[in-house]
């Protein structure tokens, strides 16, 4: 579903980002990113949704490879891919109901998909008593889960998260992950990028870890709470 061989990033600053990554995550996995800021995570989910280009290597993600993929591909490509935001990037002047249904508009979906698939949306992330509140009238959690709505409305492949919980509280950022991770049972491969240490080891989950643009460490953790 993607694969990395021999990724190197370097911006045009002379950064270099990302460093010979080979790597290969399958469809369904939920996969943690983690390191310090500046290490290269963005960079690196920027690459898999083709926001960046590397300087050499390969990418393939869902059947595309990446550099060969025209510009008026890139479209299909990010259709194949639910993003969701650390500043979750609501519009402000919509309802949660149009917030999700615009995603669905922006695809040309028929106002009878719409009309069916919103609602089931809503349910699915617990929003469906919020459906006509404004992004204002909601807590950061709740409207990271309108993100999350916004992310699943399309039926992606996967989503790519980069810091979701980085706006909200830890209890709220618990939920989130939970919800990510019965999401992820449907089927929907997850990457989530994020650094707080405590989630990622509450998880059963593989995690990545990058460091200075160099794939440090590649391991399966085994979530604490489940030890007993
Ligand atoms: N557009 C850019 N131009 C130049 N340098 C960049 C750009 N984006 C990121 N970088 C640099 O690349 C390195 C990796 O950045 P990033 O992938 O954002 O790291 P992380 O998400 O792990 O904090 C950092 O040194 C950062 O300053
Ligand atoms: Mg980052």
């Amino acid at each position: 579903m993607i694969e990395f061989r021999n990724v190197s990033k370097v911006y045009p600053t002379g950064t270099h980002a990302l460093n010979k990554a080979s790597l290969t995550i399958d469809k369904g996995e939920f996969v943690f990113i983690v390191g310090s800021s500046g290490a290269g995570k963005s960079t690196f989910l920027k690459l898999i949704m083709r926001e960046e280009i590397p300087t050499s290597g390969t990418i393939i993600v869902n059947g595309m490879q990446l550099d060969k993929l025209r510009h008026r591909q890139v479209p299909m490509l990010r259709r194949t891919m639910g993003i969701v935001f650390q500043d979750f990037r609501l519009i402000d002047k919509m309802t949660v109901y149009d917030n999700v249904a615009f995603a669905m508009r922006a695809i040309g979906a028929s106002t009878k998909a719409i009309k069916k698939r919103v609602p089931y949306i809503l349910e699915l992330v617990g929003l469906e008593a919020k459906a006509q509140s404004y992004p204002s009238e909601l807590s950061g959690g709740e409207q990271q889960r309108v993100g999350l709505a916004r992310a699943l409305v399309n039926n992606p492949k996967m989503i790519i998260a980069d810091e979701p919980t980085g706006n909200i509280d830890p209890e709220m950022s618990f939920e989130i992950m939970e919800l990510l991770s019965e999401i992820n049972k449907r089927g929907t491969t997850i990457l989530i990028v994020t650094h707080e240490h405590e989630l990622v080891e509450s998880f059963g989950r593989r995690v990545i870890t990058i460091d200075k643009g160099v794939v440090v460490s590649d391991t399966v953790n085994v979530p604490a709470v489940a030890q007993s």
